[in-house]
This record gives C-alpha cells, sequence and structure tokens, in this order.
C-alpha cells in the first residue's frame, strides 16, 4: 500500500487522530508532559510483559523508552496484538474502571488488554507483546508519513 500523510500541526496535546494505512487504524497521540511523566514511573516497567519492546514489533528508530522518534508523538498500530481487535484511548489516569493504579494508555475491550502510554502490554492480559509501530517518519515537523 501506499504511504499516507497525516497533519498533525492542530493535534491537541493529550490527544489522537486516527488515520487508515493498509486497511488498518493508525493512532497519533500526542502526548502530553503529564503522559510523559507516567511513562517515566520507575515502577511501571515492572507491571509491563516487554518494557524494552524486545519481543515486539516496531522499526529501529522506535525501538527506544518512549517507543517514538520524537518522544511527543507516538505512532501505533491500532490493532491488539492478541485477537486484532480495535483498543481505545483511555489517556485519564483517573479512569476508574481501569483500576486505581491506571497509568492511562489503551484498553482493548474484547477481553481487556490494556497497554500503557507507550503501547507496550501489561502483565496478566491476554495480548502477548506490545501494539505494533508502523514505519513512518516526519516530512515536516507537522507532517507524518505511515508507510
Ligand atoms: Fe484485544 Fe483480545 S483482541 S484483548
Amino acid at each position: 500500500g501506499a504511504p499516507v500523510e497525516q497533519d498533525i500541526s492542530k493535534l491537541e496535546s493529550g490527544s489522537m487522530v486516527k488515520v487508515n494505512w493498509r486497511g488498518q487504524a493508525i493512532f497519533i497521540v500526542r502526548r502530553s508532559p503529564e503522559m510523559m511523566k507516567q511513562l517515566e514511573d520507575p515502577a511501571l516497567a515492572d507491571r509491563l510483559r516487554d518494557p524494552k519492546s524486545e519481543q515486539s514489533e516496531q522499526p529501529k528508530y522506535a525501538k527506544n523508552d518512549t517507543r517514538a522518534l520524537k518522544p511527543e508523538y507516538l505512532v501505533l498500530v491500532g490493532v491488539c496484538t492478541h485477537l486484532g481487535c480495535a483498543p481505545l484511548g483511555r489517556f485519564n489516569p483517573a479512569d476508574a474502571e481501569l483500576g486505581a493504579d491506571w497509568p492511562g494508555g489503551f484498553y482493548c475491550p474484547c477481553h481487556g488488554s490494556k497497554f500503557d502510554l507507550a503501547g507496550r502490554v501489561f502483565k496478566d492480559v491476554p495480548a502477548p507483546t506490545n501494539l505494533k509501530v508502523p514505519p513512518y517518519r516526519f516530512v515536516t515537523d507537522g507532517v507524518v508519513q505511515i508507510g
């Protein structure tokens, strides 16, 4: 499939836009400073199955702590690595439904898999690996190209 471009210059801090690429949803999240802080919580890594993304799929340039080319922007394939449902962005840590210690991230309603704000899967959920990061690049500061 052909690459797709998305204008992210007006994407607000803390919000997400979805783009269609090769028939699948791509999530682009502009992480707020509060979201970045959640990722830096040293207690978080212990709760994740693959905190360093060793078993998970991402381009080389996204194999880092934020799983991103630019830490502020998270780009993910919006397909659960369990059986392919669409996870929901649940960025609010006060989301009581997801537990008192929810750090914000993604929730898959099909079988309850949970992922953090870098798309990394939590332990004790059915999804085996982190959400995939697709190949992408910044054409300009305000435009990202997927594929
Ligand atoms: Fe997402 Fe099963 S498909 S938890």
